[in-house]
C-alpha cells in the first residue's frame, strides 16, 4: 500500500508536528484532526518552518507546499473516510487510546493502519478493544518531532508484518530514521538505554560522587559528542570486546540497579521543584536561560541533523 492519506488525531505539541513531518512528501496530505480547531492551528508549525528557514535548512517554496498539504477538522468521520494511515497523538492516558482507535474501526477502510504515538504505553494494550488488532502498530516519535529523526516502530502481540513494512517505508520517505522494535515492552529501545544512564547519574548525585552539573558535563563533554556517530555495539568493536568483557567484570557490582525513583527525584518534585516548568529544579533558571536553552537546542539539532543525512 502506498500511503496517501494520513490523519493526525490531536493537535496538541505532538500532533502538529508530526502532520509538519508527514506533509513534508510532496504526494501527502495530512488531516489534523482535534474536537475543536484553535483560532490560528497553523502558528505552531509556521513558527518550526520558520526557524528551520532561518537556519539554511528549508527554502520559502517547500514551507508554502508543507502548509498548503495540511488542513485541521473537527470532523472525525470526514477525517478518516479515506485515510491510509492514522496516528493518535492523544492524552497519555490508556482509556482515551483505547477508546480513540475502536470508535475508528467503523468509520474506516479494513487496510487503514492505526499507528500510536504513546510515549510508554503498551501498544497491544491500546489495541485490546479493536476488532483488528493487527493493524494497530506502535510509532514512538521524539519531540521535537521535525528535528528528531528516531522513530521507534513498535510491533505489537498482534501487528501484522505488512503493517509493520508499510509503516518503516511511510517513515523513511518523510525523512526519518525508523527502528524496529521487536517486542512490546516498556520503553521500546531508546527510554531504555536514556533511563538507565538517568539511573545511574541521579545515584553518583546522590552519593556525592558528582553535582548534577558536572555530570552533564561529563556526558556532554565525553561520550555524548560519540554517540551520534558512534553507537554502543559498534564502540565495543571498535575497541575490542575482550577489553569490554574486563571492564564490566570490574565495574558491573558498583552500578546502580534501583528498582525506584532516585530519592532525591522524589524529593525535587515533592518541594514543587519541577524544572524549567517551576524556574528550579536540579539548577536554578531564568525565563531567559529557558528560552535560551530551548532555542539553542533546536538550533543544535537542526546543525547536527543536516549532517547525519
Ligand atoms: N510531548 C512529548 O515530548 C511527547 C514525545 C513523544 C510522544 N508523546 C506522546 O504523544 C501523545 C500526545 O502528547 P502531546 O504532548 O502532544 O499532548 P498534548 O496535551 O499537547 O495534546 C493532546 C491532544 O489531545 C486532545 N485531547 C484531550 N483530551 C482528549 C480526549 N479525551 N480525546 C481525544 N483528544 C483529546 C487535546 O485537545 C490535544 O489536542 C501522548 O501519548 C504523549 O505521551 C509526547
Amino acid at each position: 500500500m502506498e500511503v496517501k492519506n494520513v490523519v493526525v488525531l490531536g493537535a496538541g505539541l505532538m500532533g502538529v508536528g508530526l502532520a509538519q513531518v508527514f506533509a513534508g512528501a510532496e504526494d501527502i496530505q495530512v488531516t489534523v484532526r482535534s474536537r475543536k480547531v484553535h483560532d490560528e492551528p497553523y502558528a505552531p508549525i509556521i513558527k518550526n518552518l520558520d526557524l528551520l528557514i532561518a537556519n539554511d535548512a528549508l527554502t520559502e517554496a517547500a514551507k508554502e507546499g508543507v502548509l498548503s498539504r495540511i488542513s485541521f477538522t473537527d470532523d472525525l468521520a470526514a477525517a478518516v473516510k479515506d485515510a491510509d494511515f492514522i496516528i493518535e497523538c492523544v492524552p497519555e492516558v490508556m482509556e482515551i487510546k483505547q477508546d480513540t482507535f475502536a470508535e475508528l474501526e467503523p468509520l474506516t477502510q479494513d487496510d487503514t493502519i492505526y499507528a500510536t504515538n504513546t510515549s510508554v504505553m503498551s501498544p497491544t494494550e491500546i489495541a485490546l478493544k479493536c476488532k483488528h488488532p493487527e493493524r494497530v502498530v506502535g510509532t514512538h516519535f521524539w519531540n521535537p518531532p521535525f528535528l528528531i529523526p528516531l522513530v521507534e516502530i513498535v510491533k505489537a502481540e498482534k501487528t501484522d508484518n505488512e503493517v509493520v513494512e508499510i509503516t518503516m517505508d511511510l517513515l523513511r520517505k518523510v525523512g526519518k530514521k525508523p527502528v524496529k522494535c521487536q517486542k512490546d515492552v516498556p520503553g521500546f529501545i531508546a527510554n531504555r538505554l536514556q533511563h538507565a544512564i538517568w539511573r545511574e547519574a541521579l545515584s553518583m548525585v546522590e552519593n556525592g560522587i558528582a553535582d548534577p552539573a558536572t555530570v552533564d558535563e561529563a556526558l556532554k563533554y565525553g561520550p555524548g559528542l560519540r554517540w551520534p556517530h558512534l553507537g554502543i555495539f559498534e564502540n565495543a568493536d571498535m575497541t575490542g570486546l575482550d577489553l569490554a568483557l574486563n571492564i564490566h567484570t570490574y565495574i558491573f557490582p558498583y552500578l546502580e540497579s534501583a528498582k525506584a525513583p532516585s530519592k532525591l527525584l522524589k524529593e525535587h518534585v515533592e518541594k514543587g521543584e519541577l524544572g524549567f516548568k517551576t524556574g528550579k529544579g536540579y539548577q536554578t533558571w531564568t525565563q531567559e536561560q529557558i528560552d535560551h536553552s530551548n532555542q539553542s537546542l533546536r538550533e543544535y539539532l537542526i546543525r547536527v541533523t543536516k549532517d547525519l543525512k
